[in-house]
């Protein structure tokens, strides 16, 4: 069930070896459910994967009454959206409580109903991770936001309208706002600097499914004509490259060898290029990525993290573990989100040389640089990690504490890996499969 006790511990030393398979991803899974929303009649979502952010959406749906049940296949699941009502706020607040994605219910809530709420929000401690845009963008289509206590209320007295919107970002969410809301909204809307991640690429394919008119150009603009009415998809997800490139890390730096089910090339481009810089091996198959480490010392580089297509910010957290073991210095420079190196405090404990800085490193000024925000580290190696006692402070820094205990010199006890299972489908059992020495407690 990917349910997990808080705490394990870890007997590093192991390289990780075998064969586990990647789901749907994380990040579309949870938007496609959302945009069942909009359709007349039912959908179908497969290969989505059994992680604690699935069933939060899934939970939110319910509580306004979308019906949610097991579809044609294991893990795919039938989403009913006919009876869509308002729901309580104590329902829509125990089940949102830990993530960002109700503010995506806004826009299909208020074409559904002409109302929405969202309470305060939560997600991953990394930096400040805002809703300004989010806000901005829902007020050009029409929609009143009222700030209240306990979170937002939003309405759309005269429906929504088709507007023009330029991003000061390229935010995923923000970006993925614009289409759940324009695709229903009166007339036409034109996005410009739109994130094109390949989860919103596949976002897009979904809603065009559904019936909508949606252009993507090759300059970052977004063309939606509004449509009166759309139907349920079907729809198979993208893979999760996120997990993908979590696994691949883990196999580089236990010096091991995994074979993940599902991945694909096209997505992983940049992924693939920097881990054959560092050092790391893979071959391209058709039912997924064999990845491993073919021997010789691992090399240092220097990545900046950036919107798609360049080296996403979720793929750093587990390459840093191979990167203390490369030979000479790294740096990675995390323009996407300002505080997303608190997980290298628990490194450095084990015995890693990392140092985190305020100022650009890598290359490229980014929007952080002239502000107090400390996000450029740099990675000294070869270091040996010792095992100890540490917590986990994120999802993907998570992960990456789990790779740290498994090359650890000694047992490691990692606490808090529940949160793990947010982005993780199974992750234990995977772990098992692939060779890991671990005991699993609470
Ligand atoms: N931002 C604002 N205002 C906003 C929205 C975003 O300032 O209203 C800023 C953020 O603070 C951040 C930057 O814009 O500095 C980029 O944020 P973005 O909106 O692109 O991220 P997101 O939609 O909140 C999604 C993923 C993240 C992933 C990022 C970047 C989901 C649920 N989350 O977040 O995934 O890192 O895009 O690709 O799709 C994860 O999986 O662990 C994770 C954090």
């Amino acid at each position: 069930m990917g349910l997990v006790g808080d705490k394990i511990t870890i007997r590093g030393g192991r390289p990780l070896i075998g064969r586990i398979e990647v789901k749907g991803a994380k990040n579309l899974v949870t938007k496609a459910m959302v945009a069942a929303l909009l359709g007349e009649t039912p959908s179908i979502l497969r290969d989505v994967p059994n992680i604690s952010d699935v069933r939060i959406v899934r939970g939110l749906l319910e509580a306004h009454g979308v019906k949610v049940t097991e579809g044609d296949e294991p893990g795919s699941l039938l989403l009913d959206p006919v009876d869509v009502e308002s729901a309580h706020y104590a329902d829509i607040d125990a089940h949102a409580g830990s993530s960002r994605i109700p503010i995506l219910f806004c826009g299909p809530l208020l074409h559904r109903l002409g109302e929405a709420f969202i309470p305060d929000l939560g997600g991953c401690r990394i930096g400040d991770r805002p809703i300004d845009y989010h806000l901005e963008v829902l007020r050009k289509f029409g929609a009143v936001v009222e700030k209240q206590p306990n979170g937002i209320r939003m309405s759309a007295p005269n429906g929504l309208k088709g507007t023009k919107v330029e991003l000061p970002y390229p935010s995923v969410g923000a970006t993925e706002q614009v289409l759940l809301t324009a695709v229903r909204a009166e007339g036409i809307t034109e996005l410009k600097n739109a994130a094109i991640e390949p989860e919103i690429m596949d976002l897009i394919n979904i809603l065009q499914k559904m019936g909508a008119i949606i252009t993507v150009d090759t300059d970052r603009v977004i063309r939606i004509e509004g449509v009166d009415s759309l139907q349920g998809y079907q729809h198979r997800a993208l893979f999760d490259r996120n997990e993908a490139a979590s696994w691949a890390a883990a196999a580089l730096a236990t010096d091991g060898d995994i074979f993940v089910g599902g991945a694909k090339q096209a997505e992983m481009l940049t992924f693939l290029n920097v881990f054959r810089k560092v050092g790391g091996a893979f071959d391209i198959h058709d039912d997924g990525i064999r990845f491993y480490h073919p021997g010789g010392d691992l090399k240092p580089v220097i990545i900046e993290t950036d919107v798609h297509p360049g080296f996403m910010t979720d793929w750093q957290q587990p390459l840093v573990i191979a990167l203390t073991h490369a030979h000479g210095v790294s740096i990675v420079h995390e323009t996407v989100y300002e505080q997303r190196f608190g997980f290298v405090d628990a490194l450095v404990e084990m015995g890693a040389t990392i140092q985190i800085h305020r100022e650009c490193l890598g290359g490229h000024p980014c929007r952080f640089g002239q502000r107090n925000f400390n996000h450029s580290a740099v990675i000294a190696g070869p270091t040996k990690l010792v095992g100890a006692d540490i917590e986990v402070p994120d999802l993907r820094g998570g992960f990456s504490h789990l790779i740290a205990a498994l090359t650890a010199e000694g047992t490691s006890t990692v606490s808090n890996v529940g949160i793990i299972s947010r982005g993780y489908e199974n992750f234990i059992t995977k772990l098992r499969l692939l060779g890991a020495d671990f005991d699993l407690e609470g």
